[in-house]
């Protein structure tokens, strides 16, 4: 039987219909709506893309702020200099710096500039390690769109061998920590590259995330019959039958998975759009902690 599809962009839908709602609601009391400043530094075309589809999603449910585009070659001090700012604007909830940054910006060294109350990305190590200690202020956007989905669509978690293939600070780590949180309970194992016995790691998954980076890595033959499988990976691969030349595939080979799995995500149309929908969250998260703080 073919397995359930778990559409991220219905699930992602209903989530920022759900917080627009929040929203009108905040400012039908006559507050100011929660408002999301987004850091773009050069052309990089993917990150152009991604920034805009943030700006429009923020806009949509109601949030206030901008996209601030800075040229390639701003210095690292001034970029740093734009970053202390937001962090000292009170009108300002949300900040996030697009990645990647140009080579002669040290990426850390941005990430910890970030006032952590207002680092919705939760790239900050003060909300990785309140992750990583189960206390978590904020979760990042991609594992936490990935609880959305597993959640809404009734997948039971507990006690469940859930594998990860991929160890970044983005995805695989955090994700560790989301699945491991009293309430979701599962049995956690994080692969990666060098890791041995991988297909038969992966075999034995109940729910298997792959966020490696690998066009269609993973194949039937990682998959147990009834599985629930996550796909984070967006890689493009040349099809001269496109226009553009090229289409978007996950690091799962979706055609040949999709028989044997319970449920999967598709690319497009599966996580990319939970991460959008879960960033407007932690704005939210952070407009609401800052103001309970301030009250
Ligand atoms: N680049 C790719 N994904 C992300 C993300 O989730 N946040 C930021 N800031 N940059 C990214």
């Amino acid at each position: 039987m073919p397995a359930t599809i778990i559409s991220g962009t219905a699930i992602a839908a209903s989530l920022r219909e759900e917080l627009s709602e929040r929203v009108q609601g905040i400012v039908a009391e006559g507050d100011r709506p929660p408002c999301l400043k987004v850091l773009l530094v050069g052309d990089h075309p993917a990150s152009t893309s991604y920034v805009r589809a943030k700006g429009r999603a923020a806009r949509a449910v109601g949030f206030s702020g901008e996209t601030i585009h800075l040229q390639d070659d701003i210095s690292e001090a001034d970029l740093l200099a734009r970053i202390a700012d937001l962090n000292d604007d009170p009108q300002v909830d949300g900040i996030l710096v697009q990645l990647p940054l140009p080579p002669h910006i040290d990426e850390t060294a941005v990430i910890h500039a970030i006032d952590p109350r207002k680092d919705v990305d939760c790239f900050h190590p003060t909300n990785a390690g309140l992750l990583a200690a189960g206390a978590p202020y904020l979760a990042p956007c991609t594992p936490a769109g990935i609880i959305h989905m597993i959640r809404r669509s009734h997948i039971d978690t507990v006690g469940k061998h859930a594998v990860i293939l991929g160890r970044s600070n983005i995805v695989g780590r955090p994700m560790a920590s989301l699945l491991l949180q009293r309430g979701i309970d599962a049995t956690v194992t994080v692969c990666h590259s060098k890791s041995a016995q991988l297909t038969a790691l992966c075999q034995s998954a109940d729910i298997l995330i792959a966020a490696i980076g690998r066009a269609e890595f993973v194949g039937p033959d990682m998959v147990k019959p009834g599985a629930t499988v996550i796909d984070v990976g967006i890689n493009r691969v040349d099809d001269p039958s496109r226009e553009r030349g090229y289409r978007l595939v996950g690091d799962v080979a979706f055609d040949r998975v999709s028989h044997i799995a319970g449920y999967i995500t598709p690319v497009p149309g599966g996580v990319g759009p939970m991460t959008i929908a879960t960033l407007l969250e932690n704005t939210l998260h952070a407009y609401r902690s800052r103001r309970e703080v301030q009250d």
